[in-house]
């Protein structure tokens, strides 16, 4: 329905909310409103209660494809600092198990870079692809977060995170957190996103007893 067919009458709007909506969107182009329309697409999401809603009380596992070591710091990083929280905690490289095992995840904290010519690090390949493959498993029980570091100066900034985000979305994962694309100068931006999961998870978690396991 067109939005100027729209009253208080056929929507859950009010008037005003309709005006204020009205007029935001009549300074938008059609691109920017299809973007706005997959974002609130996933705040909705997110909003609802689900049967599925993540229960982070097991395992967060953190995930990270590197290839020069920037995302496995940052990993293992905040690894550290979700163990200070009294959080069960396992920290590996994507290439270090076999991409089926994200249908058994519940949490999963994604932190990946972006190499060649907007490709996955080599360590990320397989779980990527996995996740891609037209046949790729529902993921209706997996909450996650994904962290990409790039380099703006490349023409598919930070691609791999955002294909990740995206695709973990559309396969029924729930986002706990929007993409956080970092730049060369990662360390602030990865930070706020460390400190914006500690504070997402305290609000979705009890705490429990700490372990963390940290492989290659
Ligand atoms: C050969 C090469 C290719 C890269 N290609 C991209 C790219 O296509 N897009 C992007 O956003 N960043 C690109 N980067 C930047 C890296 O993602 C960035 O340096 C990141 O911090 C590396 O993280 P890592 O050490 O965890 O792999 C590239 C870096 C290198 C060395």
């Amino acid at each position: 329905m067109a939005l100027t067919h729209l009253n208080a009458l056929t929507s859950p709007l009010d008037d005003r909310q309709l005006h204020a909506l009205q007029t935001a969107l009549k300074e938008l182009s059609p691109t920017q409103i299809a973007w706005v329309s997959g974002y609130l697409a996933g705040v909705s999401r997110d909003a609802v209660p689900t049967a599925a809603a993540p229960t982070p009380a097991g395992t967060i596992s953190l995930f990270y494809g590197s290839q020069t070591g920037n995302a496995k710091a940052v990993a293992e990083r905040l690894g550290e600092r979700l163990l200070g929280q009294e959080l069960d905690v396992q920290v590996r490289s994507m290439g270090d198990f076999g991409p089926r095992r994200l249908t058994k995840e519940r949490l999963v904290l994604f932190l990946v870079s972006t190499h060649g010519e907007g490709e996955p690090p080599d360590s990320a390949r397989a779980l990527h692809a996995f996740i891609h493959d037209p046949r790729a498993p529902r993921l209706e029980q997996l909450s996650y977060a994904v962290l990409g570091l790039g380099n703006s100066s490349y023409e598919h900034f930070c691609r791999t995170a955002v294909e990740f985000d995206r695709r973990l979305a559309e396969l029924g994962a729930r986002r706990i957190l929007p993409v956080q694309c970092c730049d060369l100068d990662y360390a602030a931006d990865s930070e706020r996103w460390s400190a914006d999961v500690l504070e997402r998870l305290a609000q979705l978690a009890p705490a429990r007893p700490s372990k963390l396991a940290t492989l290659a």
